[in-house]
């Protein structure tokens, strides 16, 4: 691929950070944050909307945050729960399709089936994906799609001198089809990539910010796709 500048980018992707320091800062639960939270992810969709965007994905619940408290995670879930109850309607009317990609054999059966609901009925709508990583590890999405390639080839007559391609193995990653991120944002001011999507991020531009997660609005999201067009991409060519 030739260098290329970028205008509006196709798939930008959020590591939401910083929801717990900033209920902290203002004395309370950690919860009030992830409230505050989801605010900006509806701000967030609104401009990717607004500006063309195909792909918003967010990384809404990591496997390794099953670890924290019950409560917490009880809480996150009601609240996941709540949100697409009350945006479906808004998803239909801007035109946006709804996904969740992760493990969800930990999921409860009710999060399980209002997610399964929102996505078959929005699945027609093409002004934008907004996709949820749920229950979402990279590890685990690179081993279940080795595991799946493995299953689905293991019988298969030579399968002895079998060689997994890159193709093959992106291919069934959970993110199969969707382009792999052009941007990356992650808020709160950690450098982390914190085992989220580790295959397709290979080329992505990141960019970091300071700003906790519930103060990152449309205004911040614009500064993020402003330093995003200004960036040149050489996809390891000169
Ligand atoms: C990170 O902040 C945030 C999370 C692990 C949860 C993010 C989830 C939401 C905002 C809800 C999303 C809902 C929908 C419908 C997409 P943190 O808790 O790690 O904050 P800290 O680093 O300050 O402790």
């Amino acid at each position: 691929m030739a260098s290329e500048k970028n205008n509006v980018p196709e798939h930008v992707t959020i590591i939401m950070d910083g929801n717990g320091r900033w209920a902290r800062q203002r004395g309370q639960e950690r919860l009030y944050g992830h409230k505050e939270g989801v605010e900006s992810v509806r701000a967030c969709t609104e401009l990717a909307v607004e500006k063309g965007i195909k792909y918003l994905s967010v990384f809404a619940f990591s496997e390794e945050n099953w670890d924290r408290p019950v409560a917490e995670i009880e809480g996150l879930m009601q609240l996941m729960l709540k949100a697409i109850t009350m945006e479906t309607p808004t998803f239909q009317k801007n035109g946006v399709r709804f996904r969740v990609i992760g493990d969800f054999s930990r999921l409860s059966e009710k999060l399980r089936k209002e997610i399964d609901d929102c996505m078959k009925l929005t699945c027609n709508n093409s002004n934008l994906q907004l996709i949820i990583f749920l229950s979402y590890s990279g590890k685990w999405d690179i081993v279940q799609a080795a595991n799946k390639f493995m299953r689905e080839n293991s019988e298969k007559e030579g399968a002895g001198q079998l060689q997994m391609t890159a193709e093959d193995l992106a291919a069934n990653l959970s993110t199969a089809g969707i382009p792999d991120p052009d941007l990356l944002i992650r808020t709160s001011g950690e450098l982390r990539i914190s085992n989220y999507m580790l295959w397709q991020t290979a080329y992505t531009e990141y960019y970091f910010t300071d700003i906790l997660w519930p103060d990152f609005r449309k205004t911040e999201f614009q500064q993020a796709l402003d330093t995003y067009s200004k960036r040149e991409r050489r996809f390891g060519k000169v």
